[in-house]
């Protein structure tokens, strides 16, 4: 049921705003009160909310700012980001650190929609961007409103490009005061363009992150996802498994995190003044248990997400 409410209030939210098109609702679709990721997984969810940004009206790429409180400070750079079916789930940050030889500015200058080159894929995606700028890295961070995720399986079309010295990230986190908990997806622009870690942080446990050499480069639209059950994190890309870690697999509610920065660190690296990294993003396929939205009812309509995306 909770499910249907969900998927309600994505279907009316989108019929009333004009920025954005969803898919229409297939009516088994609408019908699922519980979601497993493929038909082969054990591990069921009663929540989904399908963000599509393909077919977004009046993309708009805006030009870099150049000032650390103008920057903190900017607006939202499209409509979409005011619409419910956005601002009922993510936050855009504005949130400033020392970073580690490079200041660090998030701002919501650097989350928009783009249109897509060369046609085909979608008119247009969600882009995060990062800009290095004189004084200071220019960053972008989405954060979920709630920290109420509590087992998941998350997955997004996206690709990674531009220069060195940029981290691009789908992470779940919380710190609660105690020892961090969190699970990445990072893809690092320095590296070689297939390499992604995948870790159940704090990373500098031992196997607590696994390097993969994917048979595809992140610069192509890959379908990354994160499986999040009670003893393990289980990655997988374009439907193979690459990953799985269950030391340290978080446990408490989490939240959902995608972020675009670089800090001037070691692990970052330094991006040279007037470069920019961005990840794309054509859709965002969110399913999960969360804990302010226990489910009612049996687990009766069992949809398999695979069949939906
Ligand atoms: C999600 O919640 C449903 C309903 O309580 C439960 O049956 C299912 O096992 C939960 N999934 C996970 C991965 O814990």
């Amino acid at each position: 049921m909770a499910s249907f409410r969900v998927l309600f209030s994505i279907a009316t939210a989108l019929s009333l705003v004009a920025v954005a098109q969803g898919r229409p609702l297939a009516s088994a679709e609408a019908n699922c009160n519980c979601y497993k990721a493929t038909a082969e997984s054990d591990a069921y969810f009663v929540n989904r909310k399908f963000f599509d940004f393909r077919d977004i009206a009046d993309p708009k790429t805006p030009a870099s700012i150049n000032g650390r409180a103008a920057d903190a400070a900017a607006g939202r750079t499209h409509a979409y980001f005011s619409t419910p079916e956005w601002t009922d789930t993510w936050t855009l940050q504005n949130w400033q650190t020392q970073g580690q030889g490079v200041y660090r500015v998030n701002s919501p200058n650097n989350v928009f929609i783009a249109a897509s080159d060369c046609g085909g894929a979608g008119a247009t995606h969600l882009t995060l961007r990062t800009t290095r700028q004189a004084d200071y890295q220019s960053t972008a961070e989405v954060e979920s409103l709630t920290a109420d995720y509590q087992f998941l399986t998350v997955r997004m079309l996206a690709r990674t490009r531009g220069s060195p010295g940029a981290v691009t990230a789908l992470f779940t986190y919380t710190e609660h005061g105690g020892p961090v908990q969190e699970a990445d997806i990072e893809i690092r622009t320095t590296t070689k363009s297939n390499v992604v870690q995948y870790t159940n942080q704090p990373g500098s446990t031992p196997d607590a992150t696994t390097i993969v050499d994917l048979a595809t480069p992140w610069t192509q639209w890959q379908e990354h996802r994160y499986d999040w059950t009670p003893t393990s994190s289980d990655w997988y890309v374009d439907g193979k498994k690459v990953a799985s870690i269950r030391l340290q697999t978080p446990t408490s509610p989490l939240s959902v995190i995608m972020n675009v920065w670089s800090d001037g660190g070691v692990w970052s690296g330094v991006m040279d003044v007037g470069c920019s990294a961005e990840m794309q993003v054509q859709w965002l396929d969110l399913t999960y248990n969360s804990t302010s939205q226990p489910a009612v009812g049996a687990c009766t309509n069992v949809c398999v997400i695979d069949d939906l995306v």
